[in-house]
């Protein structure tokens, strides 16, 4: 099977989930308006902006949204992804500033939609690579802030994340999680999911009690998402939000 995420239809997909308004994506119909905006209330919402940070990275950071919002306090903003195709889109995001794409509408209609970045976004403060969250270059060092976001439930291994987090993030800085625990064979064997079985305590009891030995939870939150399928069908997610401290 094709890596969905190198599909042109999911490229476009995440510009318009990660790059186009309420106003302008809704389309005038009543779609929840609290469930817009995900990737740019990640960062928001989750992260602690009382404490400066000078390296940020956002693993799975898609065509990139998170990594540039990241960046406006931020000066050095690395974000990750598998899909060459999703750090293209980003990397031209970051070069044009736009992107044209187009979404379904309803049946094989289409809807041409142009995605722009937000006013006041530096691009010298953020890069673009592929790469794999479960296999890290052994140099790339420690962060101030670490975002994943709706990336565990996607990973066939996700316990070497997991085991990676406390060299990735400097002591004092903080891991920002967001997961809808969304486990799904096509993603992550059933050996590897972090409960989700029938006699496995919640996901969430689990991922705490391993990233206890290091990190601090300081924050949760709710956070809603909308995944378009056409302009009126969509999925409703909720996403779990936390924030933890290194020690
Ligand atoms: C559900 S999407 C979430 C994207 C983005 N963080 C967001 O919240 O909108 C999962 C992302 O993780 C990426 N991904 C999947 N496996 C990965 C891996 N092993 N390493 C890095 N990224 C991965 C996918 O390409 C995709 O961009």
């Amino acid at each position: 099977m094709q890596n969905p995420y190198e599909t042109d239809r999911l490229v476009a997909d995440y510009l318009f989930f990660h790059y186009i308004p309420h106003a302008e994506g809704s389309e005038g119909l009543p779609l929840p308006v609290e469930a817009w905006d995900f990737a740019s209330r990640l960062v928001s919402e989750l992260m602690d902006q009382s404490h400066p940070a000078r390296r940020a990275l956002d693993l799975g950071c898609a065509v990139g949204r998170s990594s540039f919002e990241l960046s406006r306090t931020v000066p050095d903003v690395l974000g990750i992804d598998f899909s060459r195709a999703f750090i293209d889109a980003a990397e031209t995001m970051r070069t044009h500033r736009s992107i044209d794409a187009s979404v379904p509408a309803e049946g094989q209609r289409q809807r041409a939609f142009t995605a722009h970045l937000p006013e006041g976004i530096d691009t010298t403060r953020t890069r673009f690579q592929t790469g794999d969250a479960m296999d890290l270059p052994a140099d790339i060092g420690a962060f101030d802030v670490v975002l994943a976001a709706n990336l565990v439930c996607r990973l066939p291994e996700p316990d070497r994340l997991l085991k990676r987090l406390p060299d990735l993030v400097a002591p004092g800085g903080q891991l920002l999680l967001a997961t809808p625990f969304s486990w799904l064979e096509d993603f992550t064997p059933r050996a590897n999911w972090i409960g989700g079985t029938p006699d496995s305590a919640p996901s969430f009891d689990i991922l705490a009690d391993r990233l206890a030995p290091h990190f601090t939870l300081e924050h949760t939150t709710n956070l809603p998402f909308l995944i378009r399928e056409h302009s009126r069908k969509y999925q409703y997610g909720i996403s779990l939000g936390s924030r933890w401290r290194r020690r």
